[in-house]
């Protein structure tokens, strides 16, 4: 079992068969946001993520691309899923690929352990089986096609034809673990989250759990079963051992003691393999079940869920070339409700750039930065007289960080930018109110000058703070500008949970000139020049 406080978070590991969309992107920043909360906490912490590169599916794209799977996966990961990463900013301590061999040699012990407790058997299957999701489907599953797939039962997720499979196979006793999986979900309500998946989950299961075919036959590119090298591992349950596999499993007990078990943010549509069949597969071979499993809303376009395969596909790098990856990051993380669905629009996006990060916290900074220099020559004063508007900041600021705190503890990422928010809120109403420039035209103001200018220093140290897990950049130059990195140390380095704690910033600072954050944008340029 891991250190109380330390906290090993997983994203899904993405299919090579395409290019990245801001879908994707979207569950690799909230995960990145809660592990740098986490780390800046000072809880050892550790964020996985990667690729899932067997299965049907890459392997029939690679052949219509004329590529071996294997050659297909090297090109898709160095010339788009890595660079992913860049593009939006993730601090990830580690990347996976199912075809290593530190995946794939562990993969086949764990298989070895399943088959030897007894847990696998031969059997013959016939069924729906869509590709794109990479599952054998229920008829509950299917829908009526519509164009040219009327008069077809189709995938209502792809919206493609389902193909009927007959093969024999190696079946997972999952059945067995039925009780065991609702006794889970009763015991440790946190277990799936949010509520809604977790009644989705319970009554998923209730329905009765069949056993789960996990070989195929009729194609070779996975992971060969040890004991019949005929058949590779299905996809999902090759993928799903990554959590393990890149911990640890079968390679380093320490390394699996010290981070196991994780918390995994997974999209909705992939909440039951991560709610039901994982657990079941870690019951069977004795290993602790996840710490969490989240499932958090779809990204929609023109109501639907965004995909490349239905031609909704957004590239993450059409909205960081124009507005940058922290506006990427908090546009989508505060804007939409950790768990539900949200609507994608250019419009929104600019308003929100505008009025919040532009104007709300951009122009705060400029602005404090920019007086503290004109009337102090750019030395943050001491707070000398201090009134109980100055206090009510000070107590803004230690609230938003408790309530911040807890919300990421939740998982309620927008809550916990929301929180942190009523900060900016507060400083730019506060100088509203106290006007540092009419209080600059009598000296005989200079010492509430002085405290308001400070006020407004220390919260800008408590944002940067808090911020940087959101808006890295931004923050890092603000955190220099202010000073703070010469008296304080690295931005990094500071605790975030301490934050709020009032009158950290040293007097004496110097501060330096700031260019705008987050610069005007010729709105309608970027709106006409994106996609659909
Ligand atoms: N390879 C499997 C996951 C295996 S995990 C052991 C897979 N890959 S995927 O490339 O299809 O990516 C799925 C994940 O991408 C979703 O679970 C979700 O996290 C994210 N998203 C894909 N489209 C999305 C939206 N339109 N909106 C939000 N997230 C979406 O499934």
């Amino acid at each position: 079992m891991s250190a109380p406080n330390s906290f090993y978070v997983t994203t899904p590991i993405f299919y090579v068969n395409d290019v990245p969309h801001i879908g994707h992107a979207y569950t690799e920043v909230a995960t990145d946001v809660l592990a740098r909360w986490h780390r800046q906490s000072g809880d050892p912490t550790w964020l996985l993520t990667g690729t899932d590169e067997h299965g049907q599916k890459i392997l029939r794209t690679a052949t219509a691309n004329g590529a071996t799977p294997k050659e297909w996966a090297d090109r898709l990961v160095e010339s788009a899923w890595k660079p992913l990463l860049k593009t939006i900013d993730i601090r990830n301590d580690d990347f996976i690929r199912t075809t290593e061999p530190r995946h794939e040699d562990n993969v086949q012990k764990f298989l070895s352990l399943l088959h030897d407790k007894g847990f696998i058997y031969t059997g013959e299957y016939e069924g729906a089986y869509c590709v794109g999701c990479e599952e054998y489907k229920q008829s509950s599953d299917l829908v009526d096609g519509t164009g040219e797939y009327a008069g077809q039962q189709v995938c209502a997720i792809h919206s493609k034809p389902v193909e009927i499979l007959h093969e024999k196979n190696y079946f997972f006793k999952m059945s067995q673990f039925e009780q065991q999986l609702l006794d889970l979900y009763e015991a440790r309500p946190e277990f799936v989250q949010p509520e809604s998946a977790r009644n989705e989950v319970i009554q998923f299961v209730k329905q009765g759990l069949a056993d789960l075919s996990i070989s195929r036959g009729t194609f070779d590119w996975g992971i060969k079963l040890p004991w019949d090298e005929s058949h590779v591992v299905y996809v999902w349950f090759d993928a799903l051992l990554n959590y393990i596999t890149a911990a640890g499993y079968g390679s380093d007990s320490e390394k699996l003691e010290r981070l196991w078990p994780a918390t995994h943010i997974v999209g909705k549509d992939i909440l039951r393999f991560h709610a039901v069949i994982w657990p079941a597969m870690l019951m069977a071979a004795g290993i602790d079940v996840p710490h969490r499993v989240f499932g958090h809303g779809w990204l929609l376009v023109g109501g639907e869920k965004m995909s490349k395969s239905k031609l909704t596909g957004i590239a993450p790098t059409d909205i960081t070339d124009t507005f940058g990856s922290d506006a990427f990051r908090y546009y989508f993380l505060s804007a939409i409700a950790f768990g539900q669905d949200g609507s994608f629009s250019w419009e929104d996006l600019s308003a929100r750039y505008q009025a919040e990060l532009a104007n709300g916290f951009g122009n705060l900074a400029s602005r404090v930065l920019a007086m503290t220099q004109k009337y102090f020559d750019g030395v943050v004063p001491a707070a000398v007289d201090v009134q109980p508007a100055d206090q009510a900041i000070a107590d803004v600021a230690l609230a938003a960080i408790a309530q911040a705190d807890d919300a990421i503890d939740r998982l309620a990422i927008h809550e916990a930018i929301a929180s942190v928010w009523t900060l900016v809120d507060a400083l730019n109403g506060y100088i509203t109110e106290q006007a540092p420039w009419a209080l600059a035209k009598d000296p005989a103001n200079a010492d509430r000058l002085a405290t308001v200018l400070n006020t407004c220093a220390e919260g800008l140290r408590v944002l940067s703070v808090a911020l940087s897990p959101v808006i890295p950049k931004a923050t890092s130059i603000l955190w220099s500008a202010l000073g703070a990195e010469a008296k304080l140390g690295p931005l990094d380095d500071q605790p975030i949970r301490d934050a709020g704690r009032w009158g950290q910033l040293p007097n004496g600072t110097t501060v330096s000139s700031l260019e705008p954050l987050f610069p005007r944008i010729d709105t309608e340029a970027a709106t006409e020049t994106s996609p659909e």
